[in-house]
């Protein structure tokens, strides 16, 4: 019954994504298997920095996050394979405080694993997984037992696909379903200048390409659809006043699809775009500032919790629940 109506909800969101003017995906569709697959390819492309650089910090940086928070409890929303966690929880552990460690994310095969190769290495803490969408979940975190303070990691620059009204949406659930004295680190890439950002977006291998495209034939694979997905070009764009980079396939010819399990007909002129994803870059300081509209703060002096590293490329902020 429900699982029904939620299918439903997504249909009905995609469908209004794609009819509404400009035509938009909710980032769902970019992570199917081949789409994880393709994601993984992406960190390790020379061009896209964020992945390693984030990994730098969380190295540096996991032993004073752990002695700051005395989290007895670290939830990731968006885990993954878990791949970067590693690090922290080596970390945390060595600090002696940590009893839990909850990964949530999508996709329940990626999200096991995961949970199996971190009880592996960490016997002595409890891996509890969730299969569960942070969009619309949250409130799951409720139920999530902890004797001491919570820390809530959304990392690998993640909040960058929000719009901003999203964005505000997830922060507010966020210091709601939380409780005063529990915490939040969040990652975010920064903003520099614009050829490096397009390079990282456009990479010499088409790896970038060939993730956007994929949404497309993931929705034909699911709606029984005939986008013609090979017939689009791909459009990575700055747009420097939202300070994001918009990832839009266009139309070169005017098209036409059918969605059959959408119940949806799509005319594209010649020259429309559909805007696939789109990835924020932030300054660390209006970040700290969203979140004290949302119920966190920095504890100390301004500053002392946003870790970047020396490039300043990529950043971690951490706050407090107060
Ligand atoms: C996983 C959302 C951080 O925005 O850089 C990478 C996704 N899209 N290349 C990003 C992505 C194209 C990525 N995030």
């Amino acid at each position: 019954m429900t699982e029904t109506r939620r299918l439903d909800e997504i249909a009905l969101e995609l469908r209004n994504a794609l009819t509404r003017l400009p035509r938009t995906l909710p980032p769902r569709w970019l992570y199917d298997d081949r789409g994880s697959e393709l994601f993984s390819q992406i960190t390790g492309v020379p061009e896209y920095y964020q992945t390693e650089t984030e990994r730098q910090i969380l190295t540096d940086h996991s032993a004073a996050i752990a002695e700051i928070t005395e989290a007895t409890t670290v939830i990731e929303l968006g885990s993954g394979t878990s791949d970067k966690t590693r690090t922290l929880l080596d970390a945390f552990t060595a600090h002696g405080l940590i009893e839990r460690f909850v990964p949530l994310d999508v996709s329940e095969q990626t999200v096991l694993d995961a949970a199996e190769m971190l009880s592996g290495r960490h016997p002595n803490i409890e891996i509890a997984p969730v299969v569960g969408d942070f969009t619309r979940d949250l409130h799951r975190l409720g139920d999530v037992e902890s004797s001491g303070p919570k820390l809530v990691m959304f990392l690998g620059g993640t909040l960058g696909n929000f719009y901003v009204e999203e964005r505000r949406a997830f922060l507010g659930a966020l210091g709601d379903v939380l409780s005063p004295g529990d915490w939040v680190l969040i990652g975010m890439d920064q903003v520099k200048p614009v050829d490096r950002l397009i390079a990282a977006y456009d990479d010499s291998q088409g790896i970038t390409e060939a993730f956007i495209r994929n949404a497309l034939t993931n929705i034909n694979a699911t709606y029984d659809g005939d986008l013609d997905v090979g017939n689009f070009g791909y459009v990575p764009f700055w747009d420097g006043r939202q300070e994001r980079i918009d990832m839009r396939l266009r139309a070169d010819e005017p098209m036409s699809a059918r969605l059959e399990g959408l119940d949806l007909d799509l005319e594209l002129g010649a020259g429309e775009e559909i805007r696939v994803e789109i990835s924020s870059k932030f300054r660390p300081e209006r970040v700290v500032a969203e979140l004290a509209d949302a119920g966190f703060r920095q504890p100390s002096s301004a500053g002392d919790h946003v870790f970047a590293d020396e490039n300043n490329d990529f950043a971690l902020v951490l706050a407090r629940r107060s």
